[in-house]
C-alpha cells in the first residue's frame, strides 16, 4: 500500500494583526521584528472562533480539492497543541462538523511538530490497512496561550490551520508513471530540553491552561541544527539525494531559522517556501499552510519532490518526505 496525499486546504482567521499593531501592545518595533524573525503580519482567531472551526474550514477545502466528502474519509487526526477543551478530542468536534457518523478520529500533540508527527501516524495506519483515506489537520489557535505582555514570545505566532487528504492505493493500482506517495517519514523527540520552550499551564499540574514560555535564543541553535540533520536522515532513509528534491516545506518559526538550515543543506533559497512574513509561526498548521500557499500559487506541482519538515516544544522535530 502507498499514502497519496489526495488534496489539500487551508484556512486563516479574517483577523490580520501588523507588526505596528503589536508595538502599541508591548515595547517593540515592526523594524525588531521584521530583521530579527522575518515576521510582518499573523492572523488571530475572533473571539468565539475556535481550532475546531478553524480545521474545519480547512478540512473542506481540503475535501473540496480532492473530490470527496466525508462519507469518504475513516479516519481524522488533528495536530494541536490548542484544542477546544482538554477533551474531547479537537478531532471528534470536527467530525460531528463535517457529519461523520463513523470511522474514527484522535488528536496528536507534539507541538510544531505535530503535524510532521500525524503524517508519520497517519502514514502508518494507511500503509497497514488500519484506514481506507484520512483527513490529517494542523489546527491553531496560539494567540489563546500566548502572554501579551512578553515581547519575547507574543510577537511570533499566530493562528490558522491547514488539512490534507490522504488516501492508501494499491502500489498496482497506480499507474507505472505515478510515482506519487508519501515516501519516508522520520521523528525524532528528546525531553531533556523541555524547559527552553513549555507551557506553564495544565489540567494536572495547575488547573489552568497556562502561557507560553521559551528561551528562545537558545531554542534557535537547537532548531537549526536538529532539523538540517533530521532532514539529511529522512533523505538518507528514503535513498534520496538531498540536491535531487524540488522543494522543501519548512515549519514557519523565524526566516533566519529557515535561511540557516537552506545554508547548511546547499538549498537553493528560491527552494524553499516561505510563509512566514503573512502567517508567523502557526505550530501545527504552519507546515500544511505553507504547502497549500505553494500548491495553490503553482510552484508545487504533481511529481514533485517536497521535504516537510518541523521542530517544537518536547523538544519534538522530524521530516517527511513525499512525491506530490
Ligand atoms: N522587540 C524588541 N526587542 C525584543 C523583542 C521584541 N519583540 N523580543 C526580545 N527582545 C530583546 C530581548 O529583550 C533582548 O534584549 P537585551 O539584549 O537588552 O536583553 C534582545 O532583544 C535579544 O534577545 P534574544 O532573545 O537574544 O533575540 P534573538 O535574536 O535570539 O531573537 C527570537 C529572539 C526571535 C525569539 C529567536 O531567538 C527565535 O526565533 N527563536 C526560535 C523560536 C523557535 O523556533 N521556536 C520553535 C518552535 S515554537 C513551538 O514549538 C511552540
Amino acid at each position: 500500500m502507498r499514502a497519496v496525499i489526495r488534496g489539500i486546504g487551508s484556512f486563516l482567521p479574517q483577523r490580520v494583526m501588523t507588526n505596528l499593531e503589536m508595538s502599541e501592545i508591548v515595547e517593540t518595533s515592526d523594524a525588531w521584528i521584521q530583521e530579527r524573525t522575518g515576521i510582518r503580519e499573523r492572523h488571530i482567531a475572533d473571539e468565539g472562533q475556535f481550532t475546531s472551526d478553524l480545521g474545519y474550514e480547512a478540512a473542506l477545502k481540503a475535501l473540496q480539492d480532492a473530490g470527496m466528502t466525508a462519507d469518504d474519509i475513516d479516519l481524522i487526526v488533528v495536530a494541536t497543541s490548542t484544542p477546544d477543551l482538554t477533551f474531547p478530542a479537537t478531532a471528534t468536534m470536527i467530525q460531528e462538523r463535517l457529519g461523520m457518523r463513523h470511522g474514527a478520529a484522535f488528536d496528536i500533540q507534539a507541538v510544531c511538530s505535530g503535524f510532521i508527527y500525524g503524517m508519520h501516524v497517519t502514514n502508518a495506519l494507511l500503509k497497514s490497512g488500519g484506514a481506507k483515506r484520512a483527513l490529517l489537520i494542523g489546527a491553531e489557535t496560539f494567540s489563546r496561550i500566548l502572554d501579551w505582555t512578553d515581547r519575547g514570545t507574543c510577537v511570533l505566532f499566530g493562528d490558522g490551520a491547514g488539512a490534507v487528504v490522504i488516501e492508501a492505493v494499491e502500489e498496482g493500482a497506480l499507474l507505472k508513471e505515478d510515482a506519487s506517495g508519501i515516501l519516508q517519514t522520520f521523528v525524532r523527540s528528546d525531553g531533556a530540553h523541555r524547559d527552553m520552550l513549555y507551557v506553564d499551564g495544565g489540567p494536572s499540574r495547575t488547573q489552568t491552561v497556562g502561557h507560553l514560555r521559551m528561551l528562545g535564543n537558545q531554542v534557535f541553535k537547537h532548531a537549526v541544527t536538529d532539523i538540517a540533520q533530521v532532514i539529511r536522515d529522512c533523505a538518507e532513509q528514503a535513498g534520496v539525494d538531498i540536491a535531487d528534491i524540488d522543494w522543501f516545506v519548512p515549519h514557519q518559526a523565524n526566516q533566519r531559522i529557515l535561511t540557516a538550515v537552506a545554508k547548511r543543506l546547499k538549498l537553493r533559497p528560491e527552494q524553499v517556501i516561505s510563509t512566514v512574513a503573512q502567517h508567523a509561526n502557526t505550530s501545527a498548521a504552519s507546515v500544511p499552510l505553507a504547502m497549500d500557499t505553494a500548491v495553490k500559487d503553482g510552484r508545487i506541482k504533481k511529481g514533485d519532490l517536497v521535504m516537510l519538515e518541523a521542530f517544537g516544544g518536547g523538544f519534538t522535530w522530524g521530516a517527511a518526505l513525499l512525491r506530490y
